[in-house]
C-alpha cells in the first residue's frame, strides 16, 4: 500500500461521506437503501417534504439525534485528529456528514458543508442556528421564540445550496496549499455522486495537487484521483500516514 507522507510543507484537505462513521454504526445513505419507513428520503429531506409534513420530517430527525447521540467516533475519525495535531492550520477537514462525530472526536478544523444534526434554526426569521440536541415527541413541530414561525434542522436538504462561506474556506485553503507548499487532497467514505463535494478532486488536480481515495467500495469518480486505497477507513487511515 503507497503512503501519504505528511511533512512540513504539506497543506492537507480531506473531505469525508458517510461511509467514514459506517464503522461507528451509523447507516449510510446507501445503507438505508435510500428508504426512510418505506418513504424515499426525500420526503424527510427537503423543502418540499417540510412543508408537506414538518412533524415527520422533525420525527425522523429525532430519531437521528437518537442514534448519533448513542455512537462514538471510530479509529478513522481519530486518525484525522493525529494529522491535525500534526500539521496545524495546514489542515482542513471538510464533511459531509451531519453527525458531529469529527468534533466529538477532536477535530478542530472543519467545515460541517450539509449542516449538524444537533443544530436547529428558524425556517421564518434570520436567527443564527443554534445548539439542539432535542429529540421531539411524535408529532411535535417546536415553533421559533423569536417570531413563532416553524423551527427546522440545521441541515442542507435536497435541492438547497451549500453556504457560500464554507465553499469560500475550502477553495482558499487549497489554493493557498498549492501556492505555499504541496496541496495533498484525501477523501474517504464518500460515494463521489454529491456536488459540489465531488468536484472538489478536479479542482484541487487543476492547482497541482496530490489526491487519494480511501473508500470501501469504487466512487462514482474514482478514475479522477491518483492513488486509491480499498477498505474501510476505521482500518486503512489509522495507518496510512506517516508523520514526518
Ligand atoms: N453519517 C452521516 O452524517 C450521514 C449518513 C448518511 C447520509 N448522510 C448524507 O447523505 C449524503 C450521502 O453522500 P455520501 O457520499 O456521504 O454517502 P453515501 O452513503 O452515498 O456513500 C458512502 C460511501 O462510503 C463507502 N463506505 C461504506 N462503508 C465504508 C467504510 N467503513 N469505510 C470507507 N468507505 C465506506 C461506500 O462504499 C460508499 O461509496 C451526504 O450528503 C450526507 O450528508 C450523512
Ligand atoms: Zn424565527
Amino acid at each position: 500500500m503507497d503512503s501519504l507522507t505528511l511533512d512540513s510543507k504539506t497543506w492537507l484537505l480531506v473531505l469525508t461521506g458517510a461511509g467514514v462513521s459506517a464503522e461507528s454504526g451509523v447507516p449510510t445513505f446507501r445503507g438505508m437503501g435510500g428508504l426512510w419507513e418505506d418513504q424515499p428520503v426525500e420526503a424527510v429531506a427537503s423543502p418540499e417534504g417540510f412543508r408537506k409534513d414538518p412533524s415527520l420530517v422533525w420525527r425522523f430527525y429525532s430519531e437521528r439525534r437518537k442514534g448519533a447521540a448513542a455512537v462514538h467516533p471510530n479509529p478513522g475519525h481519530e486518525a484525522f485528529v493525529a494529522w491535525e495535531r500534526h500539521l496545524g492550520d495546514r489542515f482542513l477537514l471538510a464533511t459531509q456528514n451531519v453527525d458531529g462525530l469529527h468534533t466529538r472526536a477532536g477535530s478542530q478544523r472543519v467545515v460541517e458543508m450539509h449542516g449538524n444534526l444537533f443544530k436547529t434554526r428558524c425556517s421564518g426569521c434570520e436567527r443564527p442556528p443554534f445548539d439542539d440536541a432535542t429529540v421531539y415527541p411524535v408529532g411535535a413541530v417546536p415553533a421559533c421564540d423569536a417570531c413563532g414561525k416553524r423551527l427546522r434542522p440545521h441541515i442542507v436538504w435536497f435541492g438547497e445550496y451549500l453556504d457560500p462561506a464554507d465553499l469560500e474556506r475550502i477553495e482558499t485553503f487549497a489554493l493557498q496549499g498549492a501556492t505555499s507548499g504541496r496541496l495533498v487532497f484525501l477523501a474517504a467514505g464518500t460515494s463521489g455522486a454529491v456536488f459540489p463535494a465531488a468536484g472538489i478532486v478536479d479542482r484541487v488536480r487543476r492547482a497541482g495537487g496530490e489526491t487519494w481515495l480511501v473508500n470501501l467500495d469504487p466512487a462514482e469518480n474514482s478514475s479522477r484521483f491518483e492513488h486509491r486505497v480499498v477498505g474501510r477507513s476505521g482500518e486503512v487511515l489509522p495507518g496510512l500516514a506517516k508523520l514526518v
